[in-house]
């Protein structure tokens, strides 16, 4: 090849590696439409089968999906298991005995396994189960960007450290998202998810019982509610698989309810109430629970770029056999 034609071939060959790099979506929507075309109904069939069994499993997949991705990208570190050598995501007190639906994935990944051996990350099983779970409790119908690959690290030591915390102010949850390039504005969003599901008591008992070196309950609690929450969560109660719905009136439908909660001063959490603190967040509080369709759009757009944080592509990590064992 002459010189000067293999020269242009680099300067072109640079100019489009660069255009990729700055592109943020290196995910595919239809990605394993060749390669295992029923990858995306296996899925489903399994979060369709599961819910049956379980409502508790579409929630789960949901909070997974976000646990997964603000600890090393979404890799599907939080899958791992712990081994003798090494205690895993998921066995952080944040997630354990909290965090549920693993058995889905697994059972997904069973029958991918037999269907297209080798060719199905386990972090784009939990992103298409999380969506599948977004749908079966009806909210917004999305297509999920795939093509990511597994990673090979999962330490609990990171979770406290990239998971925001239930008592944060809206300050520290902007901060917590800012870190991984979402934007106040989608951390609203996103926390809308607190429209389906339970908390343990653990995770509320702050707010109930000596709140801040106070008598009694968070002040920016409803009184009547506290009341409720505290014959719920007995002061004391050794009893840790306590738990309370979310969103009390329809725990198992996405909808704005979260929203209105939090107007009505019914939010479990201070990372909830504290929304109502700023004035940018308390508006997007207050247009959400106005608006379904609104906070849906937002909703979906917002869970499409929570999906891509970090995401191992092309040759980097792997696609896991078992998606509780690193290969
Ligand atoms: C904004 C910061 C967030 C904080 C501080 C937070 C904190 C929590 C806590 C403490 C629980 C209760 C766990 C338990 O005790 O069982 C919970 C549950 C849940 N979270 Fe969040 N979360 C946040 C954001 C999100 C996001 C972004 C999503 C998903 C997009 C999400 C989805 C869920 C779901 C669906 C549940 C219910 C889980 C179940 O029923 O098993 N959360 N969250
Ligand atoms: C956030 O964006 C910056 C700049 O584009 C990038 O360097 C960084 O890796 C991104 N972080 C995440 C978690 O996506
Ligand atoms: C806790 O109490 C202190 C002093 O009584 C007060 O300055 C602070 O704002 C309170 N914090 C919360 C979260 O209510
Ligand atoms: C919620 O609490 C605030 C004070 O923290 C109060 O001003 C407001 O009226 C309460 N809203 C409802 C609906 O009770």
């Amino acid at each position: 090849m002459p010189l000067h034609s293999s020269i242009v071939f680099r300067v072109l060959f640079l100019a489009l590696s660069c255009l990729s790099a700055q592109t943020e979506a290196q995910l595919k929507v239809g990605f394993y439409s060749e390669s295992c075309e029923s990858a995306e109904r296996i899925v489903n069939e399994e979060v369709t089968k599961g819910f049956m069994k379980d409502k508790g499993v579409a929630p789960g997949l949901v909070r997974m999906h976000f646990h997964d991705c603000f600890v090393r990208g979404c890799d599907g570190s939080i899958l791992i298991d712990s081994t003798s050598t090494n205690t895993a995501e998921k066995d952080s007190f944040v997630n354990n005995p909290s965090l549920r639906g693993f058995e889905i994935i697994d059972n997904a990944k069973t029958r991918l396994e037999t269907e297209c051996k080798g060719v199905v990350s386990c972090a784009d099983i939990l992103a298409f189960a999380a969506r599948d779970s977004v749908v079966i409790t009806r909210g917004p119908v999305y297509d999920v960007p795939a093509g990511r690959r597994d990673g090979r690290v999962s330490l609990a030591s990171e979770v406290l450290r990239d998971i925001p915390a239930p008592s944060m102010n809206v300050d520290q949850l902007t901060q917590s998202f800012a870190n991984r390039n979402l934007t106040q504005e989608e951390m609203v969003t996103l926390s809308g998810a607190h429209t389906i599901g339970q908390s343990h008591c653990t995770s509320i008992i702050n707010r109930l019982y000596n709140f801040n070196g106070t008598n009694g309950a968070d002040p920016t609690l409803d009184s009547k509610y506290a009341g409720q929450l505290q014959q719920q969560c007995p002061q004391g109660s050794k009893d840790s698989s306590l738990v309370v719905p979310m969103n009390p009136g329809s725990p198992l439908v996405t909808d704005v309810g979260y929203y209105q909660d939090i107007l009505a001063n019914r939010s479990l959490f201070t990372s909830d109430q504290t929304l109502l603190t700023n004035s940018n967040t308390a508006s997007e509080v207050n247009q959400n629970a106005m608006s379904q369709s609104l906070w849906m759009r937002k909703f979906a757009a917002a869970m499409v770029k929570m999906g891509q944080i970090d995401v191992l592509i092309g040759m980097s990590g792997e696609i896991r056999t078992n998606c509780r064992v690193i290969n």
